[in-house]
């Protein structure tokens, strides 16, 4: 079971993510505990103050370390916690390898930053690493947390039901996925591509494979860089000539 402490000064941010179904799925077959800590349990002032104006002046106010240290003592007085995640737009890229890899942690900790930073000695002494979730800056951290947790709980055993497989999942990342259609065959002027509807599901393979060649090309290009890293030359090749094979 993966448990996941929350940092924040917006618990009630939360409520409605941790009630959503695949979430609530998660939690309700032992796979995942989630555990909200409102920041400002951890302060010792009148006004419960969590941040303050930057050293050396500036716009905005930054997250004191105090708080920050103090929460993830108290959490690790009751347990080890693997990883001390901040989500920040500094970090690195969050992407599927991560998601995976910490989907295989007994405990994480995440870290929500708020306001205009964090004091640095979050980063450099409680945070073991630092995630963004794309290139763009919010007004926090608790967004980019539940995108994280909910990359991760579709990976833990038992969430995720066959019929929505997960596997191959890192294959399925470097390549995007090809077009897909339900009912009605016809709707407005436009048509179901005929080959989905032929029932030869050989060809439907063939065709989904070049779609997804196709469409990788196109839209993600810097996608193929990475298809190195997952497979040999002559995988490469055989899967290129697949996808190129007429359908
Ligand atoms: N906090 C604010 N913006 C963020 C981002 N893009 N990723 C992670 N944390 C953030």
């Amino acid at each position: 079971m993966l448990t996941a402490h929350v940092i924040t000064i917006f618990p009630d941010f939360f409520g409605s993510f941790l009630a959503h179904p695949l979430i609530s799925k998660a939690t309700d077959i032992d796979a995942l505990s989630i555990r909200l800590h409102d920041l400002r349990e951890y302060t010792h002032d009148n006004h419960r103050s969590v941040d303050d104006m930057p050293f050396g002046g500036g716009p905005g106010m930054v997250l004191m370390p105090g708080p920050l240290f103090e929460a993830v003592d108290d959490i690790r007085e009751d347990g080890k916690i693997d990883r001390v995640i901040l989500l920040t737009p500094q970090g690195r890229p969050l992407d599927q390898d991560v998601v995976a890899e910490l989907s295989a942690a007994q405990s994480i900790a995440l870290i929500c930053g708020r306001y205009e930073g964090v004091d640095e000695r979050v980063r450099e002494h409680l945070a073991t690493e630092e995630y963004s979730i794309g290139d763009y800056v919010l007004a926090g951290g608790e967004l980019p947390a539940m995108v994280l947790l909910e990359a991760i709980v579709r990976l833990l055993p038992g969430v995720v039901g066959r019929e929505e497989s997960t596997f191959d999942e890192s294959h399925s990342f470097a390549m995007l996925e090809y077009p897909q259609y339900t009912r009605p065959s016809k709707f407005r002027d436009w048509k179901v591509p005929k080959v989905l509807l032929s029932g030869d599901h050989q060809r439907i393979e063939r065709w989904r494979a070049r779609q997804s060649l196709l469409r990788t090309l196109t839209r993600r290009p810097d996608l193929v860089a990475g298809w190195r890293g997952i497979c040999g030359a002559e995988e490469l090749s055989a899967r290129l000539q697949k996808a190129l094979n007429d359908e």
